[in-house]
């Protein structure tokens, strides 16, 4: 496991993921019954920019840099989450920040320092579970959820060869053991042919209701490159999609601005 987080936290990646992620719980947040979110690939939960790490990349200035200054419009309430954290939050920190006092967060890390760093982070906050163990054996392990509504997130890497195999095959289990649950999973976009075949797979899985929901920052000629990045959505709640095309717009005019730049809505499955 070779993947740190910490170089990349608050990138063009992060923005996109973590917007839609504030816009997913929201919605579930709207109905009073308790949810829980499950955080199968969850970091180190908070970053701080100017450490070493973000500083080396600086990947940040492409992606929340070009976003700090906004309070209004869809993006807003997304950023304001970011400026009321004092560091960058990764998933878990947006999370336990929408969190009520009913609801729950369980959060999966592999790699044993950053376990280490996000079970200190939330050691007292009774409503979050950190857990040391595989990502794809914690779906098997803690779904269906007890409260039987609430969000799967799952962020892989991708550092190892078969992820969209793993990513897809991970969904259609989530789908099969807790049919309602919302799920989000991120996905890198390097050349068109290998996000083409994971949209295939999840068409043809069976699992119903899928959107794709894509960032592009030029056109995947260079599959060597980070060209884009996406997140399905399984279960999209009411006025998802709308606020989800805001957002990617939003997205767009401040962070891909290169030539062949743009955005995606796809609905890959019927609901
Ligand atoms: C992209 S980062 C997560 C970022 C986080 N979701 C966020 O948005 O702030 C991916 C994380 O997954 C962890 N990881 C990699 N393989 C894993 C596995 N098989 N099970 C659990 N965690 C894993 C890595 O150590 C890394 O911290």
């Amino acid at each position: 496991m070779n993947y740190r987080h910490a170089f990349h936290a608050g990138n063009f990646a992060d923005c996109l993921k973590h917007a839609l992620l504030v816009s997913l719980l929201r919605a579930l947040a709207r109905k009073p019954t308790p949810f829980r979110v499950l955080d199968t690939h969850a970091g180190i939960g908070r970053y701080d920019l100017d450490a070493e790490e973000a500083r080396r990349t600086g990947e940040w200035q492409q992606g929340i840099g070009r976003l700090m200054d906004i309070t209004e419009g869809p993006l807003a309430d997304y950023v304001g989450l970011v400026r009321a954290d004092g560091g960058y939050p990764g998933s878990p920190a947006l999370a336990a920040a929408l969190l009520r006092t009913g609801d729950a967060l369980a959060l999966v890390e592999l790699h044993a320092a950053d376990h280490a760093t996000l079970r200190e982070l939330f050691r007292r906050d009774p409503r979050v579970a950190v857990h040391k163990r595989d990502a794809f054996e914690a779906v098997r392990a803690l779904t269906p959820f007890p409260e039987r509504r609430g969000l799967v997130l799952m962020d892989s890497p991708f550092e190892q060869p078969g992820e969209y195999e793993r990513l897809a095959a991970a969904i259609g289990e989530i789908s099969r053991r807790a049919r309602g649950l919302v799920q989000a999973a991120w996905y890198p976009i390097k050349g068109r042919a290998p996000v083409r075949a994971f949209h295939t797979a999840l068409r043809e899985s069976g699992v119903r209701d899928i959107l794709a929901a894509e960032l592009h920052l030029r056109e995947p000629t260079d599959a060597a490159r980070l060209n884009g990045c996406g997140l399905i959505v399984v279960n999209a709640p009411h006025g998802f999609e709308e606020a989800a095309r805001s957002i990617l717009e939003a997205l767009r005019a401040r962070i891909s601005l290169e030539a062949g730049a743009g955005w995606s809505l796809t609905r890959i499955a019927d609901e």
